[in-house]
């Protein structure tokens, strides 16, 4: 492991409050920085606001203010929320600060002056929400695939960088340097990106249609372009160019996005550090999206999620264990309040906060309230013993490899593994007979040694949790206990004074009534995500491409179709429960997805052979369909 660490957030733009997904990089982040510190590691947390630009001008102008006064309120606001989620950055960069300004403007004056920024003209479809051109092939039915909105069509003279000038060079950077961008799956969407010719990179806005924004140094009649403006936060943030901090800190860069910004920072960011004459970012760590009971996010639908409400409704450390737990990082994921409350309960409440309760209450039971001496183990503490230094290595290679759901498992492992030696060992039966007095008191030193583990390697994701568990075990200085710390079993001292606390998870009821309204929007119409199932699971389901030949009303029922469909290799009927939605006649010619191998079953004493898939949505089921033909029996994947 480097000895030192430097972690990134995006800086968020201050045209909307800050969200779940805000909060969900940030302290991605802030468990980074946290577990490089407990390593030892000299470390530094850079995130902040991108204030200038179209959309934050536009914001202002509808509350009615100045663009200054609106940056201030909403940037005081993201800055506010991040110590009430125990986010421990080390700097909070705005992109109106004079020092930033300063040094954008140098950057620009040098890119120019060195030949990489020249004057052109442009035409094409700018979205206002991606602050970026499109090409035409990039748009989805005339519209921005984020957004969903037309974009407009801008004709000006602006300055532009040399951006194609670097398209060799970047490509053979990600070539050479396979963990330069990832998860791999983003790495191959910036090399996809690099296979056409990359275009230059309009730079500059005319002060005629805006002004909010730094003046181009060379030409006072435009202002810069907000991307080429913001990532430079990355090194104006630590002092750029020229600090001790920036030289120490630049070289171990690493920036946390979500995927919906890879081209910024894959593309953009790289070439202008390469013209500016620094190296590139060290790693560039690319996470997935969250979406709201599996819809997007957004203020129209009215389900955005803060997360202060969830912070005050169930606690910070049950929303940050969420956050990591239930996101694979890299994929998108579906945030469910009832889903949330199931984690809560199941992790935390039971598994966790019963170690922890009943470790603690045997130890004030039997051993007089302090830390046992430790004694000869046995073959059966041995392997809790190898389980924890298992753990401890499983979970930091986990860690480094960015897979937080899986540290995290393997944190769990330990748990359950401490949950069995209870049941195994039985301390209370021992503690009847005196002559066992010795071996419980192992039992149960190993047990608390086995919170001291867990306290330690919970502290970066649950920071209140570890302390509270240390506190619990008497640990006065819980500073000191780092990965180092448990690298070695023996790290209790014998005789300290156990100090039991609250309950640290209570279980939780959840009500769909007092749900917070982001979620309340959508839970009611949207069932929540099914278990999870393994790919094997998932290929024992055959999905086959059918035509119905022949539909007809089940006399006497008000639900059903019986359908005669043609497989490619077999004729088969099934009954349908769709006859709300669709007329029998409707049906014949159309190609449709069936379950081939469910087993037979009599509806209305026909025997349906199979089933057709259909959204079940709105009050109304909606057949799955093809938009183009398929071959009949092929399969569906
Ligand atoms: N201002 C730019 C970033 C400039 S960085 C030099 C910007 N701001 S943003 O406010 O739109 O923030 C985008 C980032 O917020 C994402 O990359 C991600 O970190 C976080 N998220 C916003 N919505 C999200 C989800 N629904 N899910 C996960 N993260 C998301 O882009």
């Amino acid at each position: 492991m480097d000895k030192i660490f430097y972690i990134t957030t995006p800086i968020y733009y201050v045209n909307a409050s800050p969200h779940i997904g805000h909060a969900y990089t940030t302290i991605v982040a802030d468990v980074m920085a946290r577990y490089y510190r407990m390593n030892g590691c000299q470390t530094f947390f850079l995130t902040g606001t991108d204030e200038h630009g179209d959309k934050i001008a536009e914001a202002a102008a509808k509350a009615g203010i100045t663009p200054k006064e609106y940056t201030d309120q909403i940037s005081a606001q993201f800055r506010a929320l991040w110590p009430e989620l125990s986010v421990t950055n080390d700097y909070f960069i705005r992109t109106t600060d004079e020092n930033h300004v300063k040094t954008v403007t140098a950057i620009l004056q040098k890119v120019y002056d060195q030949g990489d920024i020249y004057f052109g003209s442009y035409e094409g479809y700018y979205c206002v929400g991606c602050e970026r051109f499109y090409m035409e092939k990039e748009l989805v039915d005339g519209k921005c695939p984020d957004h969903q909105t037309a974009p407009e069509f801008r004709k000006e003279s602006n300055y532009f960088f040399k951006m194609s000038k670097y398209q060799d060079w970047l490509v053979q950077y990600i070539q050479d340097n396979p963990d330069f961008i990832r998860p791999e799956r983003y790495r191959n969407e910036a090399l996809a990106f690099l296979r056409e010719p990359l275009e230059d990179l309009c730079i500059s806005r005319p002060k005629t249609r805006l002004t909010w924004g730094i003046s181009l140094p060379f030409d006072d009649n435009y202002v810069t372009y907000v991307w080429f403006d913001a990532l430079i936060n990355y090194i104006t943030g630590i002092g750029y160019p020229d600090t001790d901090l920036f030289r120490s800190f630049w070289p171990v860069s690493q920036h946390l996005i979500a995927k919906d910004i890879l081209k910024p920072h894959g593309i953009y960011w790289p070439t202008m550090l390469k013209a500016i004459g620094l190296e590139p970012y060290h790693h560039l760590n690319v996470h997935g999206y969250w979406n709201v009971e599996q819809s997007k996010m957004s203020k129209s639908i009215g389900n955005v999620v803060k997360p202060l409400d969830l912070k005050d409704k169930y606690g910070l450390d049950s929303f940050r264990y969420f956050l990591l737990r239930d996101m694979v990082f890299g994929l998108d994921s579906s945030f469910s309040e009832e889903g949330f409350v199931q984690r809560v309960n199941s992790d935390l409440a039971n598994d966790l906060g019963n170690l922890v309760s009943r470790v603690i209450s045997m130890s004030m039971k039997f051993c007089g309230g302090r830390v046992p001496p430790p004694s000869a183990p046995e073959a059966i503490d041995q392997a809790l013993m190898e389980t924890a230094a298992r753990v401890i290595h499983e979970a930091r290679v986990s860690f480094e490899e960015l897979a937080f759901h899986k540290t995290l498992m393997s944190i769990w492992e330990l748990i359950s593994a401490g949950n069995k030696y209870i049941v195994e060992q039985e301390p209370w039966g021992l503690a009847k007979d005196p002559a066992k007095n010795e071996r419980l008191s192992v039992i149960l030193y190993n047990l608390l040694e086995a919170l001291r583990t867990i306290a330690v390697l919970i502290t970066p994701f649950m920071p209140g949790t570890g302390e509270k568990i240390l506190r619990q075990l008497g640990i006065e200085n819980t500073d000191n206990q780092n990965y180092a710390s448990i690298e070695k079993w023996w790290g209790l001292t014998s005789g300290s004074v156990l100090k039991p606390g609250e309950t640290l998870f209570p279980r939780i009821e959840f009500k769909k009534e007092t749900a917070t309204a982001a979620t309340q929007k959508t839970q009611n119409d949207i069932p929540p995500v099914k278990p999870e199932i393994t790919y094997d699971d998932f290929e024992k389901v055959d999905l086959r491409v059918a035509m119905i030949l022949k539909a007809e009303a089940v006399p006497k029922s008000n639900k059903l179709l019986k359908l005669l469909i043609d497989m490619g290799t077999e004729e088969r009927t099934i009954v349908a429960g769709i006859s709300k939605a669709y007329k029998p006649e409707e049906l014949p010619g159309k190609k449709v997805v069936i379950v081939a191998n469910l087993a037979p079953a009599k509806l209305m004493g026909i025997e349906s052979h199979g089933m057709i898939l259909a959204a079940d949505s709105a009050d109304t089921l909606t057949v799955l369909s093809f938009d183009r033909e398929p071959e009949t029996g092929g399969r569906v994947r």
